[in-house]
């Protein structure tokens, strides 16, 4: 009987990690936006198994809850003492019906296993009718594996691991991945045989093929020639080398499905973000998590977006944005900071030097030159002049600024909220807007401008501004270039 759906995966995640130093269990640390048992279940949850279970043990508060948030289906098994991979197995399918047909077993930290080779060493198991099919793969320097000791027929007899192996078998180049596929009904069998007499005093999942070659079954190995598929992470440096392979693999993935990446070495795309055909991404750019670019845009140089939604046709420059939403054919940067909330509306503008949180910009708006736009409505088609503030905090509050449609606000304003603009309305430059401005309506609140004559002559006599107004003043005719007035005095200060 084939079947394409194996009937469990269990997914090992109980080790220490200590060489990774870390606070943070080591299946927790991530690459690509992703964490490392995230990959793992990721991979997993592609071959649909009727039961998935992620055996966990060191760090299990912090484990069990991600591997919960991440895949809600899962059956999370504790392993409270690490007696070997043998017994993180017996005590997974001790959660579990009695199984038959297929059982995968994968570890937490091989983040670039993917679904695809489980789906085909299923299918391989299955059509050789094997017992058990390791996957393997020829490595330059296989210390510290398990070796794979094939027989005369081509099958796996057994496999040893480093410690316990001898000169002949150390020599071996092919080795356990530490993914397998088992026929459920062996392996329980087997595992309940599995003893601890080896160098590492523990119950070795490794030695289910021998002992089922040794009851006649068929015990077979699927060698893999990507090699970074089998890779597991043990501590920091494998984790860069390890992400930096996975980006690169996401940028050919991307590349090849219309996506122009100038400069791939300095280029991170998370594997969870989404790219359209006819983006282009500038160098310096990194785009993670829930990020999602419509087709067309360009993105970059030097831009980091995190959980940012682009429009189709946008264009995006130096900008570091976090949680916003940009509409279809936005301009915005050089230098412009999304904070969380911000949506600015199809072919609207955020320019230089501008800060935005908490921000509706509607349709055809434009904040374009240093502004802070915090917890406000903008209508549509309205323009916010150069360095205004929308002054939100009031030192205890945060407080909504809203302003209308066809507005056009001057420069240096400052919006002292809880205010409303309606639709229409104008400022004056260097207005403080403190009250409601009614629609249409021209708000301005600083003085008129009035002229203290001379002040500079007579107050900062011999300075060169005060002889370049003198020469000013006689090239204009001015014959009465001495201050005869009590003007300056009067309203000096
Ligand atoms: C294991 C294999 C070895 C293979 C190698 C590949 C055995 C006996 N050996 O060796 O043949 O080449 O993986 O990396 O299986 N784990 C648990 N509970 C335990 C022990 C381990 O959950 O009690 C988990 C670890 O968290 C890890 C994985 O199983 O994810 C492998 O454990 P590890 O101790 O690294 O196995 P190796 O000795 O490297
Ligand atoms: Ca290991």
């Amino acid at each position: 009987m084939t079947r394409t759906r194996p009937a469990a995966v269990i997914v090992l995640a109980a080790g220490g990690g200590t060489r990774m130093k870390s606070q943070t269990p080591k299946v927790l640390h991530a690459i690509g936006g992703r964490s490392l048992v995230g990959h793992a279940l990721r991979a997993a949850r592609s071959v649909g198994p009727d039961h998935l279970v992620v055996v966990v043990g060191h760090g299990r508060d912090q484990v069990g809850p991600a591997v919960s948030a991440s895949d809600p289906g899962v059956t999370l098994v504790v392993q409270e003492d690490q007696l070997g991979t043998g017994h993180a197995v017996q005590i997974a399918l001790a959660e579990l019906p009695a199984l038959s047909g297929t059982v995968l077993v994968t570890y937490g930290d091989v983040p670039l296993l993917a679904g695809d080779t489980l789906a085909e060493l299923v299918r391989q198991h299955e059509s050789d009718d094997n017992a058990v099919t390791v996957l393997t793969a020829r490595v330059d320097d296989p210390t510290g594996y398990g070796r794979v000791v094939r027989a005369a027929d081509g099958g796996v007899s057994a496999i040893v691991e480093h410690k316990d192996a001898t000169d002949d078998q150390l020599a071996i180049d092919e080795i356990n991945s530490g993914i397998y596929a088992f026929d459920a009904a062996v392996l329980s069998d087997a595992l309940r045989r599995v003893g601890s007499d080896n160098a590492q005093g523990e119950l070795y999942l490794t030695d289910v093929v021998g002992i089922a070659r040794g009851d006649g079954r068929r015990t077979g190995a699927f060698e893999t020639t990507d090699r970074w598929q089998t890779e597991g992470v043990n501590d920091r440096v494998q984790l860069a080398t390890l992400g930096a392979e996975l980006n690169r693999r996401t940028l050919v993935r991307l590349m090849r499905a219309g996506v122009t990446v100038v400069d791939p070495a300095s280029t991170w795309i998370d594997d969870t973000v989404t790219v359209e055909p006819d983006v282009t991404v500038l160098p310096g750019v990194q785009l993670h998590g829930a990020t999602q670019i419509g087709a067309g845009a360009t993105i970059g140089p030097d831009s980091t977006l995190t959980d940012v939604e682009v429009g189709a046709g946008a264009s995006v420059v130096r900008t570091h944005g976090s949680g916003a939403v940009l509409g279809a054919g936005v301009n915005v940067g050089p230098f412009s900071y999304l904070r969380p909330g911000t949506v600015l509306g199809e072919g609207g503008k955020i320019g230089a030097f501008v800060e935005a949180k908490n921000a509706t910009i509607g349709a055809g708006s434009k904040v374009p030159h240093l502004s802070y736009v915090g917890d406000a409505e903008i209508g549509e088609q309205t323009n916010i002049g150069a360095g205004t503030i929308f002054a939100n905090y009031d030192g205890v509050k945060k407080h909504r600024t809203t302003i209308g449609s066809h507005c056009r606000t001057s420069s240096n304003n400052t919006f002292v909220a809880p205010v409303n603009v309606a639709d229409g309305a104008a400022t004056g430059a260097g207005t403080v807007v403190r009250r409601d401005v009614p629609p249409g309506a021209l708000a301005v609140s600083s003085g008129p401008q009035r002229h203290i004559e001379d002040w500079v002559v007579t107050k900062r006599a011999g300075t060169p501004a005060a002889e370049a107004a003198l020469k000013a003043q006689q090239a204009s005719g001015d014959t009465d270039p001495v201050p005869s007035g009590d003007t300056a005095e009067e309203n000096d200060r």
